[in-house]
């Protein structure tokens, strides 16, 4: 499979069709190989241990965290990255899921706010900005991945996930706006 790069700044994605010696760079910084994998399957692999990480993370957070409402939403969350575990299952044995046309909005507001190392105590507000970084990164990771590969199904099942990681982190922003922002 290709390798390929990505600019940390402008985000630019570079294929490398003969690989050398120097260094690619944009933007004035040097560009960062996105992850690169020998077959589809060991994609999958890979993506399929995320989600279960993903789905564990949230699961053991629902059960630790004081905040009751914050526990429900993480139990939800476990819920769904626990179908994606399974979306990316049967796309190993063929499956594809289709990405949707509708544009999904991204309110940016956890672009602004610094990573939290997660606590049982953690409140409401710290728990989402955990949440919205984590599914944020969950974005990044299929949105890049799905530019680096040609199987056009394969490519369909990542985009429809990088879509579905960027509602997770829609809703929990939209609940981060509602429920912090317009409350302080
Ligand atoms: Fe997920
Ligand atoms: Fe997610």
């Amino acid at each position: 499979m290709a390798q390929y790069y990505k600019c940390p700044k402008c985000d630019a994605h570079a294929k490398v069709i003969k690989p050398g010696k120097g260094v690619l760079s944009c933007c004035g910084k040097d560009m960062e190989p996105v992850l690169n994998f020998a077959s589809p399957d060991d994609i999958l692999d890979f993506a399929i241990t995320r989600e279960q990480e993903a789905h564990d993370f949230y699961a053991e957070w629902a059960d630790k965290l004081d905040n009751k409402w914050i526990r429900e939403v993480f139990r939800d969350f476990a819920r769904e990255e626990e179908k994606h575990r399974d979306v990316l299952s049967k796309a190993k044995q063929g499956g594809t899921l289709k990405p949707s046309d509708k544009k999904i909005t991204d309110l940016k507001i956890s672009d602004y706010l610094i990573d939290i190392t997660p606590t049982p105590d953690m409140d409401y507000q710290k728990a989402l900005v955990v949440a919205m970084k984590r599914e944020y990164a969950s974005y990044k990771f299929y949105s890049d991945l799905s530019e680096t590969v040609s199987d056009p199904g394969l490519k369909e099942t990542l985009t429809a996930l990088a879509q579905e990681e960027a509602k997770h982190k829609l809703r929990l922003e939209t609940m981060y706006e509602k429920e912090v922002l317009l409350w302080d």
